[in-house]
């Protein structure tokens, strides 16, 4: 064996790592329950293309359910397929910050569930509506309203990625991680609601492998908050209480309706959305109706409540869903950063 090279005087140091860079050469664990968390999202790991879509058959709905259907999708798209990007950019972050190692993981997990909730949403319209979302020529007047309505949406979707951009790297991580807790609990609700009351075996094993890993996400914000809360300042308490109502706003869409605060729509989106949405009751989709989806957002956003209340951090006024609180003005968009 060749002798080792000792320079005169000892080893010369490394330079120092200019900061931020992208990966830290170390697997820091802090939280053992989030890296418990990652290896049990490793093992429920499931595959889109594997539920038994033989089952979805378009002959076996009406035109206008199969509208509604696809409609439906295009507006949990419009949540859905910003989940994968808005992830994976907060993976990097996670990384450039040198956050401890299952913190990194665990994004990794949302980010990768998050392509398969996409997928479904592609896989269904596929299936249903060759070219939706939006790449198809209506011929009547209910598909122009199909398809202007889904334009509009889409619309909204682009000023909100504008907004997390500029949040990603302004707000501290309790901000952001609260606005994704509440993404993750409505999300959590939506699909526990949604498996429930559907009638299609595909759409049943969907929403309830969705719903599970929406509760995993949930679980995965709540423990990172966990270890973020106690350091709160009042400047920051004040700054999310403001992004809760933020996400009421944004995430009421597809939950419920769109309140007034946010949203750019036509004065005629909102009547034409609730006709599609009731073909899409009518498919046996499993949508739930407007009274059951306002109690379900109602118990969701009290869950928040609770939780938030417990570190001071004051809760919002829902005046649409009779919850009282702290009054938040106008949203703009770059108040918006909760995802699926
Ligand atoms: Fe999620
Ligand atoms: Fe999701």
């Amino acid at each position: 064996m060749a002798d080792l090279t000792i320079p005169e005087g000892g080893f010369w140091p490394a330079p120092e790592i200019p900061q931020p860079n992208i990966y830290p050469m170390e697997w820091r664990v802090e939280t053992e329950k989030l890296a418990a968390i990652y290896e049990k999202s490793k093992r429920m790991v499931w595959n889109p293309a594997d539920l038994p879509w033989d089952g979805l058959r378009a002959e076996d709905f009406t035109r206008e359910q199969r509208l509604g259907i696809m409609y439906w999708f295009a507006v949990l798209a419009n949540f859905d397929a910003s989940g994968p990007a808005v992830f994976a950019r907060a993976t990097i972050q996670a990384f450039e910050k040198h956050e401890e190692d299952p913190v990194r993981k665990c994004f990794f997990s949302i980010t990768r569930d998050e392509m398969n909730h996409e997928e479904c949403c592609q896989r269904t319209i596929a299936k249903l509506w060759p070219g939706g979302p939006l790449n198809w020529s209506p011929s009547d007047d209910l598909e122009r309203a199909a398809h202007n309505n889904i334009g509009w949406l889409y619309h909204n979707g682009g000023r909100y990625w504008n907004g997390y951009n500029a949040a990603v790297g302004k707000y501290s991580l309790p901000v952001l991680f609260t606005s994704f807790m509440m993404g993750e609990m409505a999300a959590s609700t939506l699909f526990r609601g949604m498996s429930s009351g559907t009638q299609h075996p595909v759409f049943g094993e969907m929403f309830q492998r969705i719903g599970r890993d929406e509760s995993r996400h949930l679980q995965i914000c709540m423990t990172i908050l966990e270890n973020e809360w106690p350091g709160l300042t009042d400047d920051v308490r004040t700054l999310i209480t403001r992004q809760l109502r933020a996400g009421f706003v944004f995430l009421s869409m597809i939950l419920w309706e769109p309140p007034e605060g946010f949203w750019e729509l036509p004065p005629y989106f909102l009547p034409n959305h609730r006709v599609l949405m009731d073909h899409a009751r009518q498919a046996g989709l499993g949508v739930l109706s407007y009274e059951e989806q306002a109690e379900n957002w109602r118990v969701a956003m009290a869950r928040v409540r609770a939780i938030v209340e417990r570190w001071g951090i004051a809760f919002p006024a829902i005046p649409e869903l009779d919850l009282e609180g702290v009054p938040v003005d106008f949203i703009d968009p770059e108040d918006i950063i909760p995802v699926f």
